[in-house]
């Protein structure tokens, strides 16, 4: 279960202090979809950045599975990171002396109980799920932006995190790719039960998600539950999706309990 307490996070500005997330609070609970959306500059990726505890909130609290992340030091929280969660950044931070197939292993090599020969595997299994057959050995500045960010995607996932984040997974990608790469984020989601909090501007892929978290100007405008989506029901189900809004209040259980039953339905 993740938490976001009263989150704020400002930063020192001319004028004095400039908040970029004001009092942000919600529940996400084990095995959710979530997307957030919301304007550029409206604190997105300052938001990600503080759930996956790469960063400390100026007031408030994130509790992973009720540890509060800035509670610990940053060795502790590195080792949190490194057992829970992937992350996908939006300017990807690939390691640019490695290869992309040692950028993948790269995860598994730091926790040091994974024979090399298993994150090999591993690695080019997931390499060529994301569509980088004949990559694995390119460095990244020999790699467009859309392979950076299929490596990058492959990188979060070489763990099987129980948490994953990922910042615009689909930015620099097209249709076809990106719609392969949401496969495998719902995949990830729905077969190993890991919670998925991604960050978008596409609209389609905010409503495939179950739950969407909407920012502006650094606070919640909107926490509403999506209906499930099938391939025929994308186009409406964007609009049901302004018909069934919830306030910013709503618990994520009652929410995830309400979808159940309409997907059950
Ligand atoms: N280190 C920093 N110092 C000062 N201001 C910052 C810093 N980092 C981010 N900001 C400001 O915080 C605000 C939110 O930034 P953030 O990157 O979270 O936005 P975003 O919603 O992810 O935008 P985008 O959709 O463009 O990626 C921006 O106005 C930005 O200028
Ligand atoms: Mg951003």
């Amino acid at each position: 279960m993740l938490v976001a307490e009263k989150l704020t996070k400002e930063y020192a500005s001319g004028a004095g202090a400039l908040a970029v997330l004001r009092d942000v609070s919600f529940t996400i609970t084990d095995g959710e979809l979530v997307s957030i959306i919301g304007p550029s500059g409206s604190g997105k990726t300052t938001l990600l950045g503080l759930l996956a505890g790469l960063d400390t909130p100026s007031r408030g609290a994130v509790l992973l599975d009720g540890t509060d992340l800035a509670r610990l030091d940053e060795d502790a929280r590195a080792k949190v990171r490194g057992e829970k969660v992937g992350f996908v950044f939006q300017s990807f931070q690939l390691i640019p002396t490695l290869t992309a197939i040692e950028n993948v292993t790269a995860p598994l090599e730091l926790r040091g109980d994974v024979p090399t020969k298993v994150a090999i595997a591993r690695a080019t299994a997931l390499l060529d799920r994301v569509g980088l057959s004949g990559r694995h050995t390119h460095f990244p500045t020999q790699l467009s932006g859309g392979e950076q960010q299929r490596v990058a995607i492959a990188r979060a996932f070489v763990n099987e995190p129980r948490i994953l984040f990922a910042d615009e997974p689909t930015g620099n990608l097209d249709g076809s790719t990106g719609a392969r790469i949401v496969e495998l984020l719902e995949e990830l989601n729905r077969e190993r039960g890991s919670t998925v909090v991604l960050v978008t501007h596409d609209a389609q892929l905010a409503a495939r998600t179950q739950r969407t978290i909407q920012l502006k100007d650094g606070v919640i405008v909107a926490d509403r539950r999506n209906p499930p989506v099938t391939a025929d029901t994308t186009a409406a189900s964007l609009h049901h999706t302004e018909d069934r809004g919830h306030d910013a209040s709503t618990p994520g259980h009652e929410a995830r309990a309400s979808s159940d039953a309409s997907a059950a339905a």
